[in-house]
């Protein structure tokens, strides 16, 4: 078993090193304008999503929320984005299909300080708040999306009893996410078992995701170089998932699963 993978098995361990991690890294790469915090996505022939010259050097990220969000009727809807790191996701997702409202939260105050500065949009504000105890009304929103992010909480079932109670009946969530073997049932059984979520469809994206890595490497290796001294170099280049890093031969050879949810919150 590798670091990694002992880490994303003890919740506690999890959520103090993601708390202090994130925020280290959002400070580390500031100035570098990093808008994603994904591993992305690519189809086979390649989805060609219309892009502006400002989105495209952000195309392979932004292709993983045009993946995870397509179908969910944004348009006009309340959306609430859990864990929506740096809040390009965001950004292009409420400029693209126009919500009455868009919400992201994140644990990382740093995150949500640059999110603010970033991305000006009508209708987005983003929020300091933690997945499992979301600081909203219950059936306040009609779409929940969480890229992502899921691993790093060390309480699966409540962030998904929170996301049934934040849902108006009949509202969507849209989740995607990877886990290493052990802990993989015990992700699709919550997803699939919850007594107010009714699990519509499930898709193992590894192909795609793998693409997304791929593309993504020249640009995070010269990040990583840029940012981050010698000796953490090899550590941020696995977590960045570069071509070669450990994430991603494990999601070459299966070992990894990354899959994406679509779920509505039961009458
Ligand atoms: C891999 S990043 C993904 C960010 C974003 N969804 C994206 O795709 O660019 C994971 C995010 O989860 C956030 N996070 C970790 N634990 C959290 C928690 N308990 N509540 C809210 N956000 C959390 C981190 O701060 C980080 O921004």
């Amino acid at each position: 078993m590798g670091l990694l993978e002992e880490i994303l098995g003890r919740p506690k361990l999890r959520q103090q090193l993601w708390a202090w991690w994130y925020p280290f890294f959002t400070r580390r790469i500031r100035g570098q304008g990093i808008r994603f915090l994904n591993y992305a996505y690519e189809e086979s022939p390649p989805l060609a999503l219309p892009l502006t010259a400002a989105d495209e050097p952000d195309r392979p990220n932004i292709q993983l929320y045009h993946h995870v969000a397509a179908g969910a009727d944004l348009r006009g809807a309340r959306v609430l984005e859990v864990s929506c790191g740096h809040g390009g996701g965001a950004s292009y997702l409420s400029r693209t299909y126009a919500p009455a409202e868009y919400v992201g939260l994140d644990l990382n105050p740093a995150g949500i300080r640059f999110c603010a500065a970033e991305h000006r949009v009508p209708g987005l504000r983003f929020v300091v708040g933690d997945a499992q105890r979301l600081p909203f009304p219950d059936a306040s929103f009609d779409v929940v999306l969480n890229v992502e992010a899921s691993h790093c909480y060390p309480d699966f079932p409540g962030f998904l009893d929170e996301v049934a109670r934040v849902l108006k009946p009949g509202g969507r969530f849209r989740h995607a996410d990877l886990r290493y073997p052990s802990q993989t049932e015990g992700w699709v059984r919550a997803l699939a078992t919850h007594p107010r979520l009714r699990l519509d469809e499930m898709r193992l994206i590894n192909p795609e995701v793998i693409r997304g890595m791929e593309l993504n490497t020249p640009r995070y290796r010269a990040m990583v170089a840029a940012a981050f001294p010698r000796f953490l170099q090899g550590l941020t280049l696995d977590f960045a998932g570069v071509t070669g890093s450990r994430i991603h031969r494990d999601a070459v050879s299966g070992e990894l699963s990354y899959r994406s949810f679509r779920l509505t919150r039961k009458a």
